[in-house]
């Protein structure tokens, strides 16, 4: 859907983004979205003991919250936001993060089916291109297994969507996209949308939970209807 509304973003460009936000990510947007962080996590920790991916892990911020018999691999594509995480869990000795890696979310190393639970926070907007990581999201998840994203979702609509048309043009500077819209990630067969949360501040982010269904099941469901359904 939408390509030419969604801002290019390539893979050195969000690299350079992210080695200049290392140093202060933590203080300024880690604090703004940290609303949205916690609900994720705190409701990944609902859930019985789990193997759970996070991708576009930064500086591993969100990690001292997962309850610690869930065994945790993070992945980022930038060096300077992995050092920082490397540095936290082992300050924190967080002996439950079982991994930190420098991985392309478009392009991950790990088996089909290898995670109970994949999330990725504030990293739709960022990633070179999201189609492709929702598509690898749910590939490294396995059946029956959910996908928790954290994101802003752009509207069409009032002064916010308007600000957002006109931050378009800086989304390689920021090192997101501004303009995004939710469908860009309604993309996948077998991803079934269970759960939509408004976060603060101001509902500006979005909590979406997938369940992700088998094959078989999504095909005797009626095959085409369900990726539709998570298009909703
Ligand atoms: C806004 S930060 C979010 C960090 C963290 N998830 C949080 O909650 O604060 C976006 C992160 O996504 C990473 N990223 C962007 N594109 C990526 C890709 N293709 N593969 C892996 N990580 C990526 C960036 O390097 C950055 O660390």
């Amino acid at each position: 859907m939408s390509e030419q509304k969604i801002a290019e973003m390539g893979e050195q460009a969000v690299k350079k983004a992210y080695a200049r936000w290392a140093p202060v990510y933590d203080m300024t947007f880690g604090v703004i979205a940290d609303a949205g962080r916690k609900r994720a996590v705190r409701y990944i920790n609902s859930l019985p003991p789990s193997r759970v991916l996070e991708v576009g892990v930064g500086t591993g911020i969100s990690l001292p919250g997962y309850r610690r018999d869930h065994r945790i691999t993070g992945i980022d594509l930038s060096p300077e936001m992995l050092a920082k995480a490397r540095e936290r869990v082992r300050k924190e000795r967080l002996d439950n993060v079982e991994a930190i890696l420098e991985m392309d979310a478009g392009e991950m190393d790990f088996e089909d089916g290898s995670f109970d639970v994949v999330t990725a926070m504030y990293v739709m907007t960022v990633v070179p291109d999201p189609e492709k990581v929702m598509r690898e999201l749910e590939r490294v998840c396995r059946p029956g297994g959910e996908i928790i994203v954290v994101n802003h979702f752009s509207t069409d609509r009032g002064l916010r969507g308007s600000v957002e048309k006109r931050m378009a043009r800086f989304a390689e500077e920021l090192g997101w996209r501004p303009e995004f819209p939710k469908e860009t990630i309604m993309v996948c067969d077998n991803l079934r949308l269970v759960d939509e949360v408004p976060l603060k501040p101001l509902g500006l982010f979005t909590m979406l939970r997938f369940h992700k269904v088998d094959g078989g099941d999504a095909v005797s469901a009626g095959g085409d209807g369900l990726a539709r359904v998570a298009a909703q």
